[in-house]
């Protein structure tokens, strides 16, 4: 028996990276899976090797329309919708000096204002079906300082506040909101980095290793399932002890 059976879940970013890592997961464990990413040969190639499990659909998290699309796609093809991973993200790295008003905003439309239309786009049809779980993917960064990385900073503690603003509201729909706030892991994202970087920020980490996309989505499966049914507005580190 799956740990996910009879759920439906959006997960967005869910093309490549830790994404990819939680819709492999997912189905795994017995759920459907809408797919939403911008990347759209990977998104479509993991939907074909997942087959009925799983649905690809081009989503950008910023769009208010395209999220009204998603959940459409969610109801239509799986007739629920009970799990939303709010994964999609996107990095710059760069002096405050140096970042532009649009790097700022660029930054935030995705991580911080596509956060808000999922979880809004969640409230009826998951209240509508006695409850849910949406996991908000937010950062080391959105828990403490990191040095040349405002907007992102900016956007990841807003992912903070607003899991714990949601958890408030939603609690009386029966709909979780937490939020899981990964250390450095082997994803594309961190190819924009110099190496240097990459090891400076894992030498912070009392593991000293950069962690797994598959480490990152055990603990989004926790969160999604009933297993965590007395958790909400937790924010969970999964850092190899960064945070410490
Ligand atoms: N990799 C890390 O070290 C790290 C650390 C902490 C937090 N995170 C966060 O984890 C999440 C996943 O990142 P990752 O490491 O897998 O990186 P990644 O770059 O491999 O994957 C991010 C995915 O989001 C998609 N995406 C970007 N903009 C989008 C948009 N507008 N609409 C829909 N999809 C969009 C990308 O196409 C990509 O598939 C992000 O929110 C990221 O900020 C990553």
């Amino acid at each position: 028996m799956g740990r996910l059976d009879g759920k439906v879940a959006i997960i967005t970013g869910g093309s490549r990276g830790q994404g990819e890592a939680e819709v492999r997961l997912f189905v795994a464990e017995g759920a459907k899976v809408v797919i939403s990413d911008v990347l759209v040969d990977a998104g479509q190639a993991l939907a074909a090797e997942l087959g009925d499990a799983a649905v690809f659909t081009r989503h950008d998290v910023s769009s208010e329309e395209e999220w009204a699309n998603a959940v459409a796609l969610a109801q239509d093809r799986f007739g629920r919708f009970d799990v939303l991973v709010n994964n999609a993200g996107i990095a710059h790295t760069a002096s405050i000096a140096a970042h532009t008003v649009a790097d700022f905003e660029r930054v935030q439309a995705v991580n911080q204002l596509g956060v808000f239309l999922g979880i809004r786009s969640a409230i009826e049809p998951m209240s509508n079906a006695g409850g849910g779980s949406i996991v908000n993917i937010s950062s080391g960064a959105g828990l403490r300082a990191t040095k040349y990385m405002i907007a992102y900073a900016a956007s990841k503690y807003a992912v903070t506040g607003m899991t714990a603003a949601a958890a408030m509201e939603l609690a009386r729909y029966r709909i979780r909101v937490n939020s899981v706030h990964p250390g450095v892991i082997a994803t594309p994202m961190l190819d924009a980095n110099s190496p240097e970087m990459n090891a400076a920020m894992v030498a912070h980490s009392p593991m000293r290793r950069m962690g797994e996309p598959l480490e990152i989505a055990q603990a989004v499966l926790f969160l999604a399932s009933d297993e965590s049914s007395f958790m909400t507005g937790a924010h969970v580190p999964v850092d190899g002890g960064a945070i410490l």
